[in-house]
């Protein structure tokens, strides 16, 4: 394997595809996002980094909540269109029908399948982006795409994001947590 350098890029090999539902001056604004992933076991936390010029950001200084939504491969188009237009220039509160859970401030987006309920719990200021920490305080999900309590990522079917393109999550290749047993030295 020969290697070259690519310079300094903020690179993850596949990222989810999520809605940040904040409500911005008491109105729900859906932001697509890219940039999340699970920060903390216990308390159970998320996080996803914004940029300081998004809409969703006022909301979420605003309220202190926010709700990561998961949207479906057949939800792609509304999901992108969230992505392309900002709440600043366009209401984007009848995208999707919002209903609110415990924290009453966080809207949710009912036509995705799961739905994060999150108490922001730390904003780090990294430059242009804010990595916003949340702790979750709850979780909705269609009962559809859930098998022994958990949610079910072959019956969600969320979106894969990488390299400018939407993608399903493909096949399997093994088991996390068990594949490795099979490995012998060399
Ligand atoms: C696939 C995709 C992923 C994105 N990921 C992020 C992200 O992680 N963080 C971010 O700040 N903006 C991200 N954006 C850009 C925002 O979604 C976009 O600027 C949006 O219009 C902001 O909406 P708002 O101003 O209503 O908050 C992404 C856009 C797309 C299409």
């Amino acid at each position: 394997m020969q290697k070259i350098t690519l310079g300094a890029m903020p690179f993850m090999s596949v990222m989810p595809t999520l809605l940040v539902g904040a409500n911005v001056k008491g109105k729900p604004n859906y932001m697509t996002a890219a940039w999340a992933t699970v920060a903390c076991m216990a308390p159970a936390m998320v996080c996803v980094a914004v940029n300081k010029m998004r809409y969703t950001a006022k909301g979420i200084e605003e309220n202190k909540t926010f709700s990561l939504n998961i949207p479906s491969a057949n939800q792609v188009v509304e999901t992108d269109h969230c992505g392309l237009v900002s709440g600043s220039q366009e209401d984007k509160s009848e995208i999707f029908r919002s209903f609110y859970g415990k924290l009453k401030t966080a809207p949710l987006a009912e036509e995705c399948p799961i739905n994060i309920e999150c108490r922001l719990f730390k904003s780090v200021d990294c430059g242009s982006h804010l990595l916003y920490i949340g702790e979750v305080v709850e979780i909705h999900a269609d009962t559809a795409c859930v098998t022994d309590g958990k949610p079910d990522i072959t019956k969600i079917n969320p979106i894969v994001y990488a390299q400018l393109t939407y993608f399903d999550v493909g096949k399997q290749v093994d088991r996390a947590f068990s594949a490795g047993k099979k490995y012998t030295k060399k």
